[in-house]
């Protein structure tokens, strides 16, 4: 091949790289999607307020009937890291508020005893926002029907790493039935059908590790969190 030819290529490349990126960029997100295509979000066009709002008076499923608040989620909105539980327990049904309770105070002390940043600078939400009655398991509907909240919450504020808390968070956000003592410990791509990113980030990485509320039962566990959040704390430098 001449150095003509090689030269128009190359030329022709650029340009189609260009117009693949700008098209990316007007249209604002890229689907960062690994599983299998899904409909439309509801939410697409939605910001956090919006977002809040809407899941204020939702009832799309019965949990709406026994809940006395909606826990949307907390803390800062740009966020490099982001906790996911499972749903909300009485204290959080009472005020509001993610991860409150007993296992709550568990979380912020691992998140400032431990990796010492500030409560208020992560992001924390929840797989499902209200409080299923008697805090029994999520049910598969009450997840799927949930969930566009939660997949919008993660495009708007995109975190580089989610800590997910528990099996249910650690399944919805992995798309996998394994359970959470074979999935801790290792950043996992983030495979949540749908989500998209933006152009110029990277999708999230999950690191799933034990639920607060299971180190409350079994407090030798505690040990392989600190493992999993050092791993985190060493991703993100700087945090
Ligand atoms: N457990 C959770 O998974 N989330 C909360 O907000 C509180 C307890």
């Amino acid at each position: 091949m001449d150095r003509d030819s090689l030269r128009k290529d190359y030329i022709e490349l650029v340009a189609s790289v260009r117009e693949y990126v700008e098209e990316q960029l007007q249209f604002g997100f890229i689907e960062a999607e690994l599983s299998e295509p899904t409909e439309e979000s509801p939410y697409a066009d939605f910001d956090l307020p919006a977002l809040a709002t809407d899941a204020a008076s939702c009832t799309k499923c019965p949990l709406h009937e026994t809940r006395n608040s909606v826990v949307f989620g907390v803390g800062d909105t740009s966020a490099d890291l982001m906790f996911i539980g499972e749903a909300p327990g009485a204290d959080e049904d009472r005020h509001g508020e993610p991860f409150v309770g007993r296992a709550g105070q568990l979380l912020t002390q691992i998140i400032e005893a431990g990796m010492k940043l500030k409560r208020e600078n992560v992001y924390i939400a929840n797989v499902l926002k209200c409080r299923p009655p008697g805090n029994r398991n999520p049910e598969s509907d009450e997840v799927e029907t949930c969930s566009p909240y939660l997949v919008r919450q993660i495009e708007l504020i995109q975190p580089k790493v989610i800590v997910a808390l528990g099996s249910f968070a650690a399944q919805m956000m992995l798309g996998t039935k394994t359970g959470i003592t074979k999935l801790r410990g290792e950043f996992h791509p983030c495979n949540v059908p749908g989500l998209r990113v933006l152009p110029h980030k990277q999708p999230p990485v999950v690191m799933p590790t034990y639920h607060p509320a299971y180190l409350l039962r079994n407090p030798n566990a505690k040990r392989d969190v600190w493992e999993d959040v050092k791993k985190v704390l060493a991703f993100l430098p700087g945090t």
